[in-house]
């Protein structure tokens, strides 16, 4: 049976060591501060941000947020960035995704201030985590790192098989495990051997979208399995993208979901925020 790891012990510890560090900086006068931007009324947007002001309160993390209505123009939200991009108060921005349709994301993301930019999202920082000189990483992908990394889970030299090519996890998912010199290979819908490439796999991860999309016959036994999808399967019950129930007989470790991944891209998220404001006052250690 796969050794279960528990995303939540594991965001905990990062959220202690957070409020420990902004306990610090707050003695130095420097009290981070998260501008959350939602706009219209997407449930699972608001529970998400609902949950990243609950952690910034509970790591001393300032935080504001801006609830917009669905009829937003562009330049409105375009406006908003530009004046959090100058407020003082602020080191990041987040503009929750996805935007209502008719409202340009990338354009938006492309306002922010690449240095309060703390989803990594902007093209700037996109460039930066490539070359590896990153102020800010991806929080789900930077989770996934530290949950391998708290069971001491070796990356270097391993077969990576990552699936799922998005923009915002399965690309730079990619790019942090080569950065810790894994052998990655990225599958997706068109990948032709999906099964036998999964198979390849050390370390597997899955951001599909999809509920138990990856099946026990897709797992090499002794692999690690990472679950990054949060779906709702037909009887509504919150769901991975692995087949929890037959892969957990053959994995050697295995995220749960919830309580995987999901706990950790907020503790990054915060971890970011720090970032942001040890780097906008020149505070290096
Ligand atoms: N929507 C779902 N996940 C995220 C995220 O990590 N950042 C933002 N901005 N929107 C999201």
């Amino acid at each position: 049976m796969a050794k279960l790891i528990d995303g939540k012990a594991v965001a905990a510890k990062v959220r202690a060591d957070i409020a420990q560090e902004v306990q610090t900086l707050k003695k130095l006068g420097v009290t981070p501060g998260l501008a959350v931007v939602i706009v219209g009324d997407d449930p699972a947007s608001r529970t998400y941000v609902n949950n990243k002001k609950k952690a910034c309160a509970e790591v001393g993390i300032y935080s504001e947020e801006y609830a917009l209505p669905a009829t937003t123009k562009q330049s409105e939200l375009m406006q908003l960035v530009e004046t959090l991009n100058r407020k003082k108060e602020i080191d990041g921005i987040l503009v929750q995704s996805p935007l209502p349709n008719g409202l340009n994301e990338e354009a938006v993301v492309e306002a922010i201030n690449p240095e309060k930019d703390v989803d990594a999202f902007h093209p700037s920082n996109v460039g930066r985590i490539m070359i590896g000189k990153y102020h800010f990483l991806p929080c789900t992908p930077a989770g996934v790192i530290e949950l391998l990394h708290s069971e001491e889970i070796e990356i270097s030299g391993k077969n990576c098989v990552v699936v799922g090519r998005s923009n915002i996890v399965g690309k730079p998912m990619a790019m942090l495990l080569l950065h810790q010199n894994g052998t990655v290979t990225i599958c997706h819908s068109k990948t032709k051997n999906l099964t036998e490439l999964c198979k390849s796999a050390d370390i597997l991860v899955a951001v599909v979208g999809k509920p138990n999309f990856i099946t026990a016959d897709m797992v090499k036994p002794g692999a690690v399995v990472i679950d990054v999808g949060i779906n709702r399967n037909p009887q509504g019950k919150l769901c991975g993208d692995v087949d929890f129930a037959s892969v957990e007989k053959i994995a050697s470790y295995l995220t749960p979901v919830p309580g995987g991944v999901g706990p950790m891209t907020i503790a990054m998220l915060l971890k970011n925020t720090v970032t942001a404001a040890k780097m906008h006052h020149g505070i290096t250690e």
